[in-house]
């Protein structure tokens, strides 16, 4: 009965956003995912009415009134797009990396303005992916050691990637004794509860990411594998199709929206 419920929401849901377009201002819009964002954001029927990028001065959206601002750039580009979306009451998806714990800071301050959603991975499966091993890490006995690897492309600009770094925390919100290591070198004595953190760069890597759970015996590995970034792309819109119609003030995480 519960699920019939939510499915005729769903429904409901999604035939309401057939009606109109999304007006996205797509900040990193010259970018490798702001262009793949203006492509599949065509495909849908949205519309981008603001294109914000290096050579922006102004952020006043190029006079128009977004539906929301979607954020794929650097981090001090996102600081300044969420002071103007907070000036203009504006809600803000973003899925730039590597903002630093000042940032967030700023994040909150905006976020009592308006909704801001911050997830450093659209992909669904990384979604699944973080499922797993929150179930792997509070069923497996703490004397499993567990490390992180994630490979990336080399314009990559922060290591360890996001994704990565939510993972750790995910792992911290269970094992609180877990400290994060990041990368190992010259004299490294086993330390229990240390979670080696390891970042690859080469070539064209989309994004790579493996969890293993060492055990004395037995190994337990999940992984995921973005071959496509235009998954990030659909990911987001998916979400931003929901998320421009929260109206109320906060910092959101992709749990509380999908
Ligand atoms: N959440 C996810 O699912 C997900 C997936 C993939 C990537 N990402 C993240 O998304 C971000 C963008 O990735 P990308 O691969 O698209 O990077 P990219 O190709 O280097 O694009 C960066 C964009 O930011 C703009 N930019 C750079 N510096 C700026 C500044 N000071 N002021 C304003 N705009 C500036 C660039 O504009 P110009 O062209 O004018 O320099 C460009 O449009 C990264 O943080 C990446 O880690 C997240």
């Amino acid at each position: 009965m519960i699920r019939q419920h939510r499915f005729i929401k769903l429904t409901k849901h999604r035939l309401a956003h057939r009606k109109g377009p999304v007006k996205i201002a797509l900040n990193g819009s010259s970018g490798k995912m702001g262009q793949l964002i203006t492509k599949v954001a065509n495909e849908l029927g949205h519309e981008i009415v603001a294109e914000i990028n290096r050579s922006t001065t102004k952020y006043d959206f190029m006079g128009t009134k977004p539906d929301i601002c979607v954020d794929f750039s650097v981090p001090t580009a996102t600081v300044k797009l969420c002071a103007a979306a907070a000036a203009f009451k504006v809600p803000v998806l973003i899925g730039t990396t590597g903002l630093t714990d000042e940032d967030l800071h700023k994040m909150e301050d905006f976020a009592k303005v308006i909704p801001i959603l911050i997830s450093p991975n659209f992909s669904v499966g990384i979604h699944v992916l973080r499922k797993l091993v929150w179930e792997a890490t509070k069923r497996l006995p703490n004397n499993f050691d567990i490390e992180i690897v994630e490979k990336h492309h080399t314009q990559k600009r922060d290591a360890p990637s996001g994704t990565a770094l939510s993972i750790l925390n995910d792992i911290k919100n269970i094992r609180h004794d877990s400290t994060g290591v990041f990368g190992r070198c010259g004299k490294s004595e086993y330390v229990s509860g240390n979670v080696g953190m390891h970042a690859l760069r080469g070539g064209d890597v989309v994004g790579e990411h493996d969890v293993y759970f060492f055990g004395l015996g037995e190994r337990l590995e999940i992984a995921h594998r973005a071959t496509n970034r235009e998954i990030f792309a659909r990911g987001a819109l998916f979400v931003a199709e929901k998320f421009y119609r929260v109206n109320v003030p906060k910092l959101y995480n992709l749990e509380e929206v999908l």
